[in-house]
């Protein structure tokens, strides 16, 4: 579904369209998010920006995948998916992902691929959203209470070496047949 719509008068005008991404945007898609995403820290560890994490989320919820397009050139998307727990008589809907170039940006116009997805969301019956961002990303935060977002709720990453814990097994293990053959001689 396309949606021609102005990048408002106090800002530079324009003619944006959301709409469905397709097929033949994923490159343009990941390149944007290359350039989005690969600047900051890895957002985190669980999901990294890669072209499966494009094509997989289109498998998943094509109709939730949306593009932002500026005189026929992709400026900005939304990646999204729905979650059924077993246990919950509730949909949800996550936000995976969500850039805009550079240049492009305070034009809301993730504020509008926001919107285009939220209502798409309740027509598939999600009744609650779902976005984690890293707590110090202010511009993701800022945007996100912006639309609605609130209850942030922290969340901890710990981390085990198990690289580490091998090296000392190693040398544990070189230690222990060095002393052998001291025994031995
Ligand atoms: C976060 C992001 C998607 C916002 O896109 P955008 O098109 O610039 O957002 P909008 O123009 O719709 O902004 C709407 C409101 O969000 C807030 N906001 C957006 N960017 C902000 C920033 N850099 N600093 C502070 N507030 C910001 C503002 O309240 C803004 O309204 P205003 O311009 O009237 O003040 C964009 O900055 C981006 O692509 N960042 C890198 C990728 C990322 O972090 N994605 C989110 C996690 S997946």
């Amino acid at each position: 579904m396309n949606m021609q719509e102005d990048l408002g008068k106090k800002k530079k005008h324009h003619n944006l369209t959301i709409r469905e991404m397709e097929i033949d945007d994923f490159p343009a898609v990941f390149h944007l998010g290359e350039k989005l995403f690969r600047a900051q820290r890895v957002p985190n560890l669980y999901r990294t920006w890669d072209e499966f994490e494009v094509i997989s989320l289109y498998q998943g919820d094509p109709e939730l995948c949306l593009v932002a397009e500026v005189d026929e050139r992709i400026v900005g998307f939304v990646l999204g998916s729905t979650i059924s727990k077993s246990h919950s008589a509730w949909k949800y809907g996550h936000l995976v992902w969500l850039g805009v170039e550079a240049a492009f940006q305070r034009k809301n116009i993730a504020t509008k691929l926001f919107n285009r997805l939220r209502d798409l969301m309740l027509e598939n019956g999600v009744r609650m959203l779902l976005v984690d961002t890293e707590a110090d990303d202010m511009a993701a935060l800022r945007f996100f209470q912006k639309v609605g977002f609130g209850n942030p709720e922290k969340h901890i990453y710990m981390t085990l070496n198990l690289a580490a814990q091998l090296g000392i097994k190693k040398n544990n293990a070189r230690e222990q047949t060095r002393r052998q053959h001291k025994n031995r001689a």
